[in-house]
């Protein structure tokens, strides 16, 4: 009998009509559209203006979406797993409110944080689920409502995110397709790199915290990018070298949409020509959990079945990591 594998049968996504352009920021703070392209690749990105919606608006219509481009009956969704920095609450879990609200009335629902790898994590997580026969039916979100913990006098953090999110349904599959393989790794050397300082246990919110705005994201980007270089590069080469995959092999590889020049050298690293190397972050700048499922919307009708996917990812914490999965559909 063939080993179960867990394959991507599905795919939607959700950015909101709100755009914000890098004409809009030089308004803003000191920055102009020349510097964020070159230093970026940025453009513009979506921001989701209404105060009353959260990030469960943004994984409702992603999983929404899905739902009616795949004919899936909601009620037979065993699990929604949903990767966010920026849950609607701290407590009350975003999932379960995106489950219920998609009529996913027989899963079970909870949230993952790993940064901007949250979406990588998240897919390991639901196909480990898929083949030890568990569950049949997953559902992997990744959504993000950045605009909701960005200090936009900031210009060094609030040129880079925006909002989204996105979605993929994870089936078994009998046909050696889907996840072959990850190679996932994290180390907290990041913690004091990227972070929002305050809100959490060891630093609860108070009038101190908010006045010192250390309820928002902060950043060495330096710091940073010379990690996010390194390390997904490295897991990224490493996952062809383990697969005995050559760059002819690859057939696409999507990365985390955090900086145009660190994608680029990680394809650099792999040897890829441009055509393979997926890029959407002009759109819609850093989404964080949402990129690799936004990518995967925005190209779908490109992959055929068959074609091997090399997910890479780098985020705070410091997370990282690099998945290879081959495609199981032909839209
Ligand atoms: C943030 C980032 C774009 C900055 O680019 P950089 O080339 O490293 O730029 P630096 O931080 O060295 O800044 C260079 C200069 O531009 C200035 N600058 C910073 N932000 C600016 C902005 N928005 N507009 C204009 N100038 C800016 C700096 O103050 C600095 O000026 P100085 O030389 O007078 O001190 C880049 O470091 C990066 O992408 N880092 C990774 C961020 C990331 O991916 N985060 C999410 C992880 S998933």
């Amino acid at each position: 009998m063939n080993r179960i594998t867990a394959a991507i049968t599905a795919v939607g996504a959700y950015v909101p009509e709100e755009v914000l352009t890098n004409k809009q920021l030089e308004k803003m703070v000191e920055t102009n559209d020349e510097w964020i392209t070159s230093r970026t690749g940025i453009k513009e990105r979506r921001i989701l203006k209404d105060p009353d919606k959260g990030t469960s608006y943004l994984g409702i219509q992603a999983a929404q979406n899905l739902i009616e481009k795949s004919n899936l009956d909601p009620k037979e969704i065993d699990l929604v797993i949903l990767a966010s920095v920026t849950p609607d609450m701290p407590v009350a879990a975003t999932a379960v409110h995106v489950a219920t609200s998609i009529g996913a009335v027989n899963a079970f629902a909870y949230d993952l944080q790993a940064a901007c790898s949250g979406f990588l994590y998240a897919m390991s997580t639901g196909s480990a689920y898929i083949e030890a026969g568990r569950y049949k039916k997953v559902l992997v979100i990744g959504a993000d409502k950045m605009s909701s913990i960005i200090d936009y006098t900031d210009r060094t953090t609030c040129i880079i995110f925006g909002d989204g999110a996105g979605a993929v349904l994870m089936e078994p599959n009998d046909e050696g397709l889907g996840l072959q393989d990850e190679i996932l790794r994290s180390d907290s050397i990041g913690r004091k790199s990227l972070n929002i300082a305050a809100g959490g246990s060891l630093l609860p919110p108070s009038e101190e915290t908010v006045a010192k705005k250390l309820h928002y994201v902060r950043q060495d980007g330096k710091t940073v990018f010379k990690f996010a270089v390194s390390n997904m590069a490295g897991v990224s080469e490493q996952i062809m070298q383990r697969n005995h995959l050559t760059n002819e092999d690859v057939n696409w590889l999507i990365a985390h949409q955090a900086n145009k020049r660190i994608v680029g050298a990680t394809a650099s690293r792999m040897g890829l020509e441009d055509e393979k190397v997926l890029m959407n972050i002009q759109r819609y700048g850093n989404t964080t959990s949402a990129t690799l499922p936004l990518l995967l919307s925005d190209f779908e009708k490109q992959f055929k079945k068959g074609d091997n996917l090399i997910f890479a990812s780098f985020g705070g914490g410091f997370t990282w990591g690099a998945t290879y999965l081959k495609w199981a559909y032909n839209s």
